[in-house]
């Protein structure tokens, strides 16, 4: 099922309340983690997402672009997050394992992340442990950057082994997705799709939110 995640990076943090009831057309909400260390810029944490849960009962999906993540699942699981993605760069494979593991104890969907150079294989070992699998379609650290057009290639790769396993996984894209680019994306096996930039730069939210989601259908 499509699935449209705006990611509020791209929102006012000052009137997050308000920003988050405008997405109310959209599935989930996309909560962008940054430490500075395992990339290059620090947005928001646990305190935050604690706000957000308060008031909201969308989905929220949670993107820990931090090193180590295994350390703060149980946090951010205890914050409010729904979705906890991390990246496979972060750590060891035994540590990824253990943070999955762990998420899914919880109660919570565990997700892989993807950066753009790393190949499709290193998803291997984690396909039966994971609910969704996010492949990056920018280097993660900012928003506003271009989609990179070669990673619809990863994505068919990735589509293809969860079919070959037959585990119906969702596949969610990050980074540059606009109603343009989100086509190739749909076309190649994604499903969950993150939009900062282009949902929170349009005059009317839900309207970028419908158009993103009719592209996707349509593809
Ligand atoms: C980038 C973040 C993204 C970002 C997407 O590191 O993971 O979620 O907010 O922003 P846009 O859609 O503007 O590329
Ligand atoms: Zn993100």
């Amino acid at each position: 099922m499509i699935k449209i995640s705006p990611s509020i990076l791209s929102a006012d943090f000052a009137n997050l309340q308000r920003d988050i009831e405008a997405i109310a057309s959209a599935d989930y909400v996309h909560v962008d983690v940054m430490d500075g260390l395992f990339v290059p810029n620090i947005s928001v944490g646990i305190p935050v997402l604690q706000s957000v849960r308060k008031f909201t009962d969308m989905t929220l999906d949670v993107h820990l672009m931090i090193d180590r993540p295994l350390r703060y699942v149980e946090q951010f699981a205890a914050a409010g997050a729904d979705i906890i993605n991390c990246h496979i760069e972060a750590d060891t494979e035994e540590n990824t394992l253990a943070a999955l593991k762990r998420i899914r104890e919880l109660g919570k969907v565990p997700a892989v992340t993807v950066k753009p150079k790393t190949p499709a294989e290193a998803v291997e070992p984690f396909y039966e442990l994971c609910g969704l699998v996010l492949v990056m379609t920018v280097e993660p650290g900012f928003g506003g950057q271009s989609f990179i057009a070669g990673m619809t290639e990863k994505i068919r790769l990735i589509r293809t082994e969860c079919e070959k396993r037959g585990l119906d996984t969702d596949i969610e894209v990050d980074g540059g997705i606009t109603d343009e680019t989100i086509v190739p994306c749909a076309k190649a096996g994604a499903n969950v799709f993150v939009a900062g930039s282009y949902v929170f730069r349009a005059k009317d939210r839900s309207e970028a939110i419908a158009r993103l989601r009719e592209a996707a259908e349509k593809a």
